[in-house]
């Protein structure tokens, strides 16, 4: 197994292994003492994983309930957020117990925005089972639901109390939500890490290795600037074109698949305006067409770019794009879009 300590405004660890589901309540027995737990899962990851989850938390002495709601990022809502404060109001969970998110991005984000508003907060565990999750919105405290106007408008920085990350899960995802994690790896490649960028094009072979290097990545990331207005906006690289593309497409392309669009649109952005040769699109772009991921979509250039500009003040105004000048270093620059 492997560790990486997240030193955050709170600091925690992030235990990267193989079979850790079963072992997860007596990591958080040990971590926490006596408490109660109420575990958060999407219907498809419950029939999988909450029964294992379930009686890891019950045999360490951690009495827990769960909540389940549909899978989908149509879940991450105010309406599903209110439903899981409710419920936990219901079972009496108290300040000294534990919310534990099992799943992938939408459950983390959901059950993380629970957690920062119950009680004023209360301690939140991610038990990512997708790629994406685990190497990205498990860590670093963002949480949020979508409002009718975008993705994530609302929300809570609330860091994590331990992160558990099995890698075995991984084995029952789709291909195609397989696909949208390795397109959250290629963006660290492209923003940091040259190696990191060839190793998706061949292939993975030591998946728990690539989730910690992203894991230390993006890290670093969180303990420069954990509330977002300075280096961490680097993270964002394809995500200003992706919320867009996830929205207008009424969430019928995933944040993955959005994510790999966005990278190709913001490398030809950069070689529009100088930053990078125009070979460093293509290079892009076939790294993803070899993770099965989209590089384009049918949506026009105005519908994203509307989508982006969906609050009327802000049009002509600048917005921060992320733009790659090589593999492993990106810029970020304000543009008038
Ligand atoms: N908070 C952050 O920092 C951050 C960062 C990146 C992305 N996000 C958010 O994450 C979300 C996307 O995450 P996601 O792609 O994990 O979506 P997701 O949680 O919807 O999971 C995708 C699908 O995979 C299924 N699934 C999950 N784990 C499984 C498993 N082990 N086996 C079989 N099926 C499984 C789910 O039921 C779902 O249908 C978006 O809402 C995005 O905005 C947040
Ligand atoms: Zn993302």
């Amino acid at each position: 197994m492997k560790t990486v300590h997240i030193k955050a405004s709170t600091e925690y660890d992030v235990l990267i292994g193989r079979n850790l589901l079963s072992s997860a309540g007596e990591k958080c027995a040990s971590l926490f003492g006596k408490c109660r737990a109420m575990i958060v899962a999407d219907d498809t990851v419950a029939e999988i994983y909450l029964e294992t989850v379930r009686n890891s938390f019950e045999n360490a002495g951690i009495p827990a309930f769960d909540f389940v709601f549909p899978a989908g990022e149509e879940s991450k809502n105010k309406d599903i957020l209110f439903e899981i404060l409710e419920a936990a109001a219901e079972n009496e969970l108290g300040r000294n117990d534990i919310m534990v998110a099992l799943g992938g991005g939408v459950t983390g984000d959901l059950a993380g925005l629970a957690s920062a508003l119950y009680q004023r907060g209360i301690k939140l565990v991610q038990l990512p089972t997708t790629l994406l999750a685990a190497v990205d919105s498990s860590v670093g405290g963002k949480t949020a639901v979508d409002l009718e106007n975008g993705k994530n408008l609302a929300g809570a920085f609330h860091q994590p109390s331990l992160v558990i990350c099995d890698v075995d899960t991984f084995a029952t995802l789709s291909e195609k939500v397989f696909s949208c994690g390795m397109a959250e790896v290629i963006k660290y490649g492209v923003l940091f890490d040259r190696e990191l960028f060839e190793e998706t094009k061949n292939g993975i072979t030591d998946i728990e290795k690539i989730v910690e290097k992203c894991v230390v990545l993006k890290g670093k990331c969180v303990a420069e600037d954990e509330f977002d207005f300075g280096s961490r906006r680097l993270l964002n690289l394809g995500h200003t074109f992706a919320h867009s593309i996830e929205k207008m497409s009424g969430y019928e392309i995933a944040h993955g698949e959005a994510v790999a669009i966005g990278m190709v649109m913001a490398s030809e952005l950069s070689a529009e305006i100088g930053i990078c040769d125009s070979s460093l699109a293509d290079e892009i772009r076939s790294a993803l067409i070899k993770n099965n991921l989209p590089v384009s979509c049918e949506l026009g250039f105005e519908e994203i770019r509307s989508g982006m500009i969906s609050d009327k003040k802000r049009n002509g105004e600048e917005i921060a794009f992320i733009l790659p000048e090589s593999i492993g270093k990106c810029v970020i620059r304000n543009i008038k879009f």
